[in-house]
This record gives C-alpha cells, structure tokens and sequence, in this order.
C-alpha cells in the first residue's frame, strides 16, 4: 500500500478520536499533504453549505460578486426580481469566465465573444450565431448552483442531493434569532491571504488558549464555556457585560446593545464554527465573521466581514465611532494570521508529531474528528476476513 493510500486509512487516527484529555491532534501531514487536501476538496467543501457572504453585499437587481471557491469559479448575482442566485461563472460558448470582483450589470456579458445572459442566468444574446444548426438558446444559459439564506447569510452548495440549508444548521438560528440579524448590514470586508491550511485558521478561532499569548498586547484572556449544538456547528459562550469588540481603553465607543437580546445573548459573546470553517462571533452589539477560501495545502484566504444593525448604521455618529470597532479587529486580526503561518511552517517539519490538548481545547478534538468522519477509507468489508 501506498502512503496516500494508507494516509486514509481509520488505523492511523486512533488516538485523535478519544475524549479531548486523551486525545492526540491530527497527524502533521494533514496540514501539508495534496492527497488529503483533495480528499477534503470532494468529500467535504462540494458536498456541504459553505457560506459565501451577506445578501446587503449585493443589494440592488445586477449586483454581483465573482470568486473562487476550491477551485470553482462562481458568481452570485441578485435579479430583477429581487432574488440572489449562484452561478458557475463559465460562458456556455467556451467557457471563459465571465464576472470578476464586484460590481454592477444590466445584463452578465462574456468579455470574449459577446453573448449576454440575462440576471437570471438565460442566454439572451449571441451575436453571430445566426448560421449554427440546431442551436437554441434556450439551452445554453448559465450553469445555477444551490444558494440558500439564513438571516441574510448566503450558503452555496454544490451538491444537488445535500440536504437544505435549515437541516445543515439545526438549532443555531434558534440559539442566534435574538441577535436579529436579518435586520444587519456588512459594513467592512477585508481580506488577506494567509500561508497556512484553512483547519489551522478555523482551529485558532474555536480555542481561548492562545488569547493571553497571541492577544497579550490586544484583547487579551477570553474564558468561555461550551454550548450544546445540534447541527453542522459548534460553539462556546463568553459571559461578559458588554460587547468584545472594542479594545478595552474604547469600551466608552459602544454603541448600544441590540434591544431584542434575550438570555445568554445579552450577558455575553457567542463564538460558533459553522463546519467546516465558517467562525461567526457575535456580540451584544454587533457580529463579525471570517470566511476562509481553501486555494492550496498551505494557503488560505480570509475574509473578516463586520456586520452592524441597520440602526445602528444610520446613527449619525456611526462612521466616527465605527473606526475603534475597526481598530480591535485590524490590530488582533494579524496577531491570528501570523501565528497561523508560523504553525504551518513548523508542522512542515518532517520531525512535527502529532500534541496533545489542553481542556481549553475541545473544539480543537471536535473539528479534526469532523473532517476524519468525511475524509477517511470507511472500514473494510468482511470480504478479506
Ligand atoms: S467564450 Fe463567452 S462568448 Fe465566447
Ligand atoms: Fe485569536
């Protein structure tokens, strides 16, 4: 057998499925290898709900936005009738891609030989095809993909036989519905693109260990407990009186806190993971998230998206004050990216082995068994014995 084969093989993850205190972190060739990153390409990202951004990213008929995600080019475009769709971003005629970045049309136009489709992904124009037999447009329009909503979050998936969205959730709207955050807006996305897996990234954001270390200089120790989930996610509270994304010396800066908050919401931070990498931290006040796009083995890009209520966007003081929130996430954001690259050189190492845990780190044990349910050979059959 070869080591790619093997690499597949339960026997080699013993130790990473026990309980947290006993168990054992992935092997280091997780991180690195081609062969299991393709693995987590098929088996997990065209086959689950990745989220993709926020539906006011896009708001009026003609918006779109144009990325890549594991590889395939797509775009998000809102119709005439006011509806988000998802399309493979390849012309029909031969396939060049057709929207990049963000911006506005009327109609979606091929750069390369001109035929036009209409919002809705219909092939509407084809300059020159008068003389082809047996060609009909109506045959020829854009590629559509799954795309579902939840609160104005947008998931794609390209998988037609997935379940829907609101199965793939389970109970997280429920645990979030007080933060209403249909009624929100994406004020700010930045990105960065980061030498490092996406599970490092998504590891980081789901343990406090790191904060009194990594954060010394900036947000500092987080103590949070963990919460019930039922569904592709996981999460942990944070009780604290006020919002946590202010720097402590800005914490006269908050705005005031969403009035429909009810329980824990109002007495603390939520940190969820929606599986496989999606992490949303959400607030008294506000909600951010961070979006990673697998490329490579070893590199990532993230996306931090800033959300705020539609109220609080409208207060007069709201670009003013707006910049501290901005200061805590461009000052603690790079603290993550670069001990995320540094972890990614060490387990290049051919001397990494695989660590241990700390009690602060159950998400950590969670997620590496998450991706080993999906990715790994299923047991053998009793054919061999
Ligand atoms: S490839 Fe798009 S019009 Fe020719
Ligand atoms: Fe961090």
């Amino acid at each position: 057998m070869t080591m790619i084969e093997s690499m597949f093989d339960p026997s080699h993850y013993r130790n990473v499925r026990m309980a947290t205190l006993e168990a054992e972190t992935l092997p280091p060739w997780c991180y690195t290898s081609p062969a299991f990153y393709e693995r987590e390409v098929n088996q997990i990202f065209k086959k689950v709900w990745n989220f993709i951004g926020r539906e006011d990213e896009v708001p009026n008929a003609g918006d779109y936005m144009a990325f890549d995600l594991v590889g395939e080019p797509v775009a998000i475009v809102r119709g005439k009738d006011g509806k988000v769709r998802a399309f493979a971003n390849t012309c029909r005629h031969r396939g060049t891609q057709i929207l990049k970045g963000s911006g506005n049309c009327r109609v979606i136009s091929c750069p390369y030989h001109s035929w036009a489709y209409g919002l809705d992904g219909e092939l509407v124009g084809t300059p020159g095809m008068e003389q082809t037999l047996n060609f009909d447009k109506k045959y020829y329009g854009l590629v559509p993909l799954r795309l579902e909503s939840w609160d104005g979050f947008l998931f794609l998936n390209f998988d037609k036989d997935a379940p829907d969205l609101k199965d793939y959730l389970g109970d997280l709207p429920g645990r979030l519905a007080s933060h209403n955050m249909s009624d929100m807006m994406c004020v700010r996305r930045r990105e960065y693109d980061l030498a490092c897996n996406w599970k490092i990234y998504i590891e980081n954001a789901m343990e406090e260990y790191h904060t009194p270390t990594v954060h010394k200089a900036s947000i500092g120790k987080q103590v949070t407990t963990r919460e019930d989930s039922h569904g592709q996610w996981d999460g942990m509270h944070m009780p604290a009186p006020k919002t946590i994304a202010l720097l402590a010396d800005d914490l006269e800066y908050a705005f005031p806190p969403i009035p429909s908050l009810k329980g824990k919401a109002a007495t603390g931070t939520y940190f969820v993971v929606i599986y496989p990498c999606t992490f949303f931290a959400v607030t008294q006040d506000c909600m951010w998230w961070l979006q990673e796009f697998p490329i490579t083995p070893d590199r990532t890009k993230i996306v931090i998206g800033s959300c705020f209520p539609r109220e609080t966007v409208a207060r007069p003081d709201f670009a003013d004050r707006v910049k501290k929130y901005y200061r805590r996430w461009d000052k603690s954001l790079p603290e993550d990216n670069a001990i995320s690259e540094s972890q990614q050189v060490g387990l290049k190492s051919s001397f990494s082995r695989p660590g241990r845990l700390s009690f602060h780190e159950p998400v950590i044990r969670d997620i590496a068994n998450w991706v080993l349910d999906r990715v790994l050979d299923k047991k053998q059959s009793s054919l061999a014995a």
